[in-house]
């Protein structure tokens, strides 16, 4: 299937490593032009040395001048044709430990921010009729994760704000989805199932068989598995598919 999106222009958020890093090297690989964001950019720079149509660019999301700045860079350009809202994950905690100032820190990196970005390079993807924005989210959403307050709570606003920018522009050319990872074995995963492996005292190997074990699949996903997903709805190809949430979870959510 040809994608039909050489040529196109990328900013992926995120993408030192992880489901980033893969999302941008899918991207990449269909002759997109991707402008590679996140706060290591040494990091970007090495992955993508041997690549031409990759640029690094140095973004912390937390912080409002920065990503103006990039939102400048790209606008100064030709704008971009798919914007990838993605970043780091909170610290884990219950929803009592969370405090005002935890809600209001972590919901401007990971949602108001990003908001903020799309909104303002939308008009450029109505000038040309074409755009994709696709939000990187959790299954936390549709079954919230314990002890991941922060996220299961920012990420619900990110698939609201999501489905109401998707009624207001598919009449532009412009389709809007959130994707929900259940468990991809990324960099994360590992620290995730370390720090559980020290809470609990028990062997990191058993903690994550544990963990497979409640994946129908019986496996964690691969992050090319999820990035030719989004490489996929961020294509001419998808066109008709808006508003929605598409889980890449190898079964792991238990309700239909
Ligand atoms: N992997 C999974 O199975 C899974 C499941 C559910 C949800 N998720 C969520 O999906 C997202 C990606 O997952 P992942 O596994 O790829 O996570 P990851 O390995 O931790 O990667 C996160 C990426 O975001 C960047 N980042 C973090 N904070 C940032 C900031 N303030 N500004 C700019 N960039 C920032 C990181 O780069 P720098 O540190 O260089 O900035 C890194 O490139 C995360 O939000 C994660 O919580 C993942």
């Amino acid at each position: 299937m040809d994608l039909q999106i050489s040529g196109k222009r990328a900013v992926v958020l995120g993408a030192s490593r992880g489901l980033g890093q893969a999302i941008a090297k899918g991207l990449a690989a269909e002759g997109v032009t991707v402008f590679a964001a996140a706060r290591s950019v040494d990091k970007i720079e090495a992955w993508s040395a041997d690549m031409d149509n990759v640029h690094a660019v140095q973004l912390d999301l937390g912080d409002l001048a920065q990503v103006d700045a990039t939102i400048d860079m790209l606008l100064e350009g030709e704008g971009v044709d798919i914007i990838i809202n993605n970043g780091g994950g909170p610290p884990p905690g219950t929803a009592q430990s969370a405090g005002r100032s935890d809600w209001v820190s972590h919901f401007e990196a990971m949602a108001a921010n990003l908001f903020h970005m799309t909104n303002r390079l939308l008009p450029k993807m109505k000038e040309r009729n074409w755009g994709r924005v696709i939000s990187i989210t959790s299954s936390g959403v549709e079954q919230p994760i314990p002890n991941l307050a922060l996220s299961n709570g920012i990420r619900a606003a990110v698939v609201g704000w999501s489905k109401t920018l998707a009624n207001e522009v598919a009449g532009d050319g412009i389709t809007v989805n959130v994707v929900m990872p259940g468990r991809i074995h990324t960099e994360r995963v590992d620290e995730l199932d370390a720090a559980a492996s020290k809470r609990t005292e028990t062997p990191v190997a058993e903690v994550a068989s544990k963990s497979r074990a409640t994946i129908p699949a019986g496996r964690y996903g691969k992050p090319e598995e999820f990035a030719d997903v989004v490489t996929f709805l961020a294509s001419e190809r998808a066109s008709y598919v808006t508003g929605s949430r598409i889980r890449i979870d190898g079964g792991a959510i238990k309700s239909i």
